[in-house]
């Protein structure tokens, strides 16, 4: 099935792509952008990146590198809003 119709680029090729990276660096984050790249192509009209990234999800060796996992809850314990100063909130 062709995802991208502007660069003609299949769901194959998608996950042949994050195996690829997943192979080759264990560590890496795989982001749509790199599997572009990894296919010497580049984005056009973007209108492919949802069913994109759902064919990137599907793939079994996409997944997080265990030592970046948590970082987001990591850094918002403690002071409980994420960095904002309270003056940015919304009221309610
Ligand atoms: S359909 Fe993929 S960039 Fe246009």
């Amino acid at each position: 099935m062709i995802v991208c119709h502007c660069n003609t680029i299949s769901d194959h090729e998608i996950r042949a792509a994050v195996d690829w990276m997943r192979a080759a660096d264990p560590d890496t984050l795989i982001t749509p952008g790199k599997v572009y790249r990894a296919l010497g192509k580049r984005p056009d009209c973007g209108g492919c990146l949802p069913l994109f990234l759902d064919t990137m999800r599907g793939c079994d060796s996409l997944g997080v590198p265990m030592q970046l996992r948590g970082l987001r809850r990591a850094a918002t314990q403690g002071n409980g809003h994420e960095g904002r100063q309270e003056s940015h909130r919304i009221s309610q």
